[in-house]
């Protein structure tokens, strides 16, 4: 074994004992990161290259400082996204919600489909969305400019409109006309502050987590602005926290003006994202 491995499976003991949920996995990326090699070639780094700032990437995860602020990049999808403090590190959760929107993108056999992203964050879904359907035309929307510093440079180049503002009044240009309303907002109840992992409590800013006492303040407000977007038979997709999974699709009600509202698990099997379909008029 070489030096750099004999060391990964030191701070992979460290990063566990210091409850890190994934500690071989941050151990390795922290290594590839430091030696600027990919996972896979940590057996191939010199013992005399190796470099003894990984103790000092290593402390910092063990303080529970996310993985993806001290590397400063995302993976989502077939994206690498840069992060950091001020703007939501997007979760694997979120990749399957993209993978339910294109296939229902697809399934509707429009040439060039309007698509809108509600509380983008970092830009992830909005981005993946335009590189994943072609001829999507992708808008998307983000209050907080912390998080617009990076969404900026995450969209530079790209074909996604980008504005500021609240999603709850948003887009009005657009109105009756979007195929697909889709959103990752902050749905975490007040209530559960306390159960939230601290990487996601200390370095995730409190406006991407949190909304009202019961997680649904926003949620409330997105069915409104999807119902005003979408065009009839379109669909809106919007992801919830586990918890939510018998309550969301009861947003989406007939008398709303909503059809098929139904509930989705992601890749853990835990409910996670709610649908529903603009009724025909
Ligand atoms: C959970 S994060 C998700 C970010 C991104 N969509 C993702 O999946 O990685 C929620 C985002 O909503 C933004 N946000 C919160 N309230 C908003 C509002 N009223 N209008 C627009 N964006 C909002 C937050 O700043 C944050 O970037």
């Amino acid at each position: 074994m070489n030096l750099l491995l004999a060391e990964v499976a030191q701070a992979t003991q460290r990063l566990a004992d210091a409850g890190v949920p994934s500690p071989r996995n941050d151990a390795e990326e922290l290594a590839a990161f430091v030696h600027a090699v990919k996972r896979g070639e940590l057996h191939s780094v010199k013992d005399s290259d190796f470099d003894a700032r990984y103790w000092e990437v290593v402390a910092r995860r063990e303080q529970r400082e996310p993985l993806q602020h001290i590397t400063g990049r995302a993976f989502f999808r077939y994206l690498e996204l840069q992060v950091g403090p001020g703007v939501f590190v997007p979760r694997p959760e979120t990749e399957s919600v993209v993978g339910w929107a294109i296939d229902a993108v697809r399934a509707m056999d429009v040439v060039e489909p309007l698509i809108v992203d509600l509380c983008t964050g970092s830009g992830a879904i909005a981005l993946a969305l335009a590189q994943e359907v072609p001829r999507s035309r992708v808008h998307a929307v983000e209050l907080s400019e912390d998080a617009l510093r990076w969404t900026r440079k995450n969209m530079e180049g790209s074909r996604v409109d980008l504005r500021q503002g609240d999603a709850r009044d948003a887009f009005h240009d657009l109105d009756g006309q979007v195929d697909l309303v889709i959103s990752n907002p902050p749905y975490i109840p007040l209530t559960e502050w306390e159960y939230v992992a601290p990487e996601a409590r200390d370095y995730d800013p409190d406006l991407a987590l949190f909304s009202g006492e019961d997680g649904l303040d926003l949620i409330r407000g997105l069915e409104r602005t999807a119902h005003r977007l979408l065009r009839p038979g379109g669909v809106v997709v919007i992801e919830h926290a586990d918890t939510q999974g018998g309550q969301v699709p009861w947003i989406f009600t007939e008398e709303r003006g909503w059809a098929d509202a139904a509930d989705h698990p992601d890749l853990n099997n835990r409910p996670r994202f709610a649908t529903a379909r603009r009724a025909m008029p």
